[in-house]
């Protein structure tokens, strides 16, 4: 295929004419929107630096279609040595696996000193058979944003448990309704048939106690009470709390009614604490004294249950197939350095993945809920991406089908995970992947 940037809509083109011999690093590094915005700005002054140019790529926002676009446009890199390339890729957390065939090994290029400014749990999701396949760019997990304005006109607390936030947010719902705000729902998330439930639904396993799917020796482990449990109470929230609708919304329709003023809660990434803030939202201004949006740790499941959020986020690899590595790497190294982290999480909450920045007073007045949700960070749950490997997708993806017919009732949950164990085992050799 000659037009491998098919499906990418080339952006700008950033030169500096100082430089004789420049080359030109091509960067697909997000969708449209904020994403792009800060990486152009990043890019653009790497480019200032270095004297080499930048051209940048956006893709669709959804992670799925994504990652098939950029499976395709590998392939085609890989068999054609004269397609046009892209030198660097901005990533999921749970890809290296997946891709990392693709990728150079950008050990020779980032000091051990550099990679110890990281995360210890993303560096080694990261690295495959011994290959660093990406660096580490911004982390998100999952947590709870809400009216605090409308809990305090109903005389109520934000909930430590799922079932105080049902409790919740059914006593806000109905009374606002009642008062005439009809559109008003009580909990709003992502539950289409897609990568957003699987980290949906992780989240409430794990908040009863339950596990990953598949654990860390390569187990299947989803037929488990704690399993049924929380998909039974997320069930019961379908029509009563949540609109039908959820079943269908990916992030952003979730921050759609959220923003407009039409959920009492939201479960949403925190890289959207920006967004929900951002000029336009409704409820900017309303939900703190302090006039940010609140936000807190998922509720957990029951009172022995804990508090989960999934681990997300994106990293930076540079393509195998690149005609100058070198000088891509030098680029992913710039953009993840802790400067450009720093940069990133004061203009728009991309969560740095260098450590120290949590630290950084700079950092904790723009995104004052860092102070009271590192740990929630800290210890976000992995999706089990890295055992799987390459089935990674197939185990996803039969995990939230799975979910989706018993959040649209149409089967039993026992039943349900039931069927699904038995399919993942028989996907696996024996717990080997
Ligand atoms: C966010 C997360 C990413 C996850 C995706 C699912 O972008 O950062 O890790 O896979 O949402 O929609």
């Amino acid at each position: 295929m000659r037009n491998v940037l098919k499906g990418l809509a080339i952006a700008t083109l950033l030169t500096s004419p100082a430089l004789v011999h420049a080359e030109t690093v091509v960067i697909a590094c997000g969708p449209k929107g904020d994403e792009f915005e800060q990486c152009e700005k990043g890019a653009k002054a790497w480019a200032r630096k270095t004297g080499h140019e930048v051209r940048l790529v956006s893709g669709p926002r959804n992670t799925t279609e994504q990652l098939t676009l950029f499976q395709e446009q590998l392939k085609q890199q890989r068999l054609n040595a004269d397609s046009p390339k892209i030198d660097v890729y901005r990533i999921d957390v749970t890809w290296p696996g997946l891709l990392a065939e693709h990728f150079i090994d950008l050990k020779p290029y980032v000091s051990e000193e550099v990679l110890q400014q990281h995360f210890p749990a993303i560096v080694r999701n990261n690295t495959v058979g011994g290959k660093l396949v990406a660096m580490p760019w911004f982390i998100d997990a999952g947590l709870l944003y809400y009216r605090k304005d409308l809990l305090e006109k109903h005389g109520q607390k934000p909930p430590t448990t799922w079932q105080e936030l049902a409790t919740v947010a059914k006593t806000v719902q109905e009374a606002e309704h009642k008062l005439g705000n009809k559109e008003l729902w009580g909990f709003v998330f992502q539950a289409k048939e897609d990568e957003m439930l699987t980290c949906n639904a992780l989240e409430w396993i794990g908040s009863f106690g339950g596990g990953t799917i598949v654990d860390e020796d390569g187990k299947v482990t989803i037929n488990e009470p704690e399993a049924v449990e929380a998909l039974k109470m997320a069930a019961s929230w379908i029509e009563t709390i949540s609109p039908k609708a959820v079943l269908n919304y990916e992030e952003e329709d979730a921050l759609r009614d959220f923003r407009s003023g039409k959920a009492v809660f939201m479960r949403n990434w925190t890289k959207e604490w920006v967004n929900a803030n951002a000029k336009g939202s409704k409820v900017k201004g309303k939900v703190t004294s302090k006039g940010e949006v609140a936000v807190m740790a998922l509720p957990k499941g029951g009172q022995d249950g804990q508090s989960i959020g999934t681990l997300g986020g994106w990293q930076l690899a540079v393509s195998r197939y690149s005609k100058h590595p070198e000088i891509a790497a030098d680029l992913v190294k710039y953009l993840t350095s802790p400067e450009e982290q720093e940069r990133r999480a004061i203009k728009a909450t991309f969560s740095p993945t260098v450590m120290a920045l949590y630290q950084d007073p700079e950092v904790l007045k723009a995104n004052p809920f860092y102070k009271s949700l590192l740990e929630t960070f800290t210890t976000a749950v992995a999706r089990p991406s890295h055992v799987t490997g390459p089935h990674y997708i197939s185990v996803s993806t039969e995990f939230f089908n799975t979910v989706h017919a018993v959040l649209s009732k149409s089967g039993k949950p026992e039943d349900k995970l039931k069927d699904l164990q038995k399919t993942l085992e028989g996907m696996s050799n024996k717990d080997k992947w």
